[in-house]
């Protein structure tokens, strides 16, 4: 998982079915993304300017989606960092481990939808980016 580069993760197009009465999209274990989702989280009301992520994931993978307004997404892999701006509730961003990770300019009333691979594990956090940077040599 150290080897992991910014070109392994990507934006994954979800399935969007379009209504008269509104729009759905779906996720699926194992097809839509090559993991199991085993926990769902979801950032909102974040003040503007503010900053969320700054830390990467040993083992965890995720996929990021705006399902509601915009945020901009920087994955940095120690070399090469790449910024995406999310803003479609049917596209979402695919994390692989190994990936520093900044979200910012967050608009108002954003919504970041979080699919995880794991539970909330502290020990899978690599909060410091100078550890980030050593651990990826
Ligand atoms: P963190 O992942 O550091 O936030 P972000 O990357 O969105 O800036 O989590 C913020 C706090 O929330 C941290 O103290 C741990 C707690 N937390 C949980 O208890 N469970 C969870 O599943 C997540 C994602 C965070």
């Amino acid at each position: 998982m150290k080897k992991t580069t910014v070109y392994d993760c990507t934006i994954i197009e979800l399935d969007k079915h379009h209504h008269e009465k509104g729009n759905i999209s779906i996720v699926e274990n194992n097809a839509t993304i090559p993991f199991n989702v085993q926990r769902t989280y979801y950032l909102y009301d974040v003040p503007g300017g503010e900053s969320r992520g700054g830390h990467a994931h040993k083992e965890l993978q995720q996929l990021i989606i705006a399902a509601s307004g915009s945020f901009s997404v920087t994955i940095n892999d120690g070399h090469i960092k790449r910024t995406f701006l999310l803003n479609r509730p049917y596209q979402g961003l695919l994390i692989v481990p190994g990936i520093w990770r900044e979200l910012d300019d967050f608009s108002s009333g954003s919504v970041c939808l979080v699919l995880a691979s794991h539970k909330y594990d502290e020990q899978d956090y690599i909060r410091s980016y100078e550890e980030f940077l050593k651990y990826k040599k």
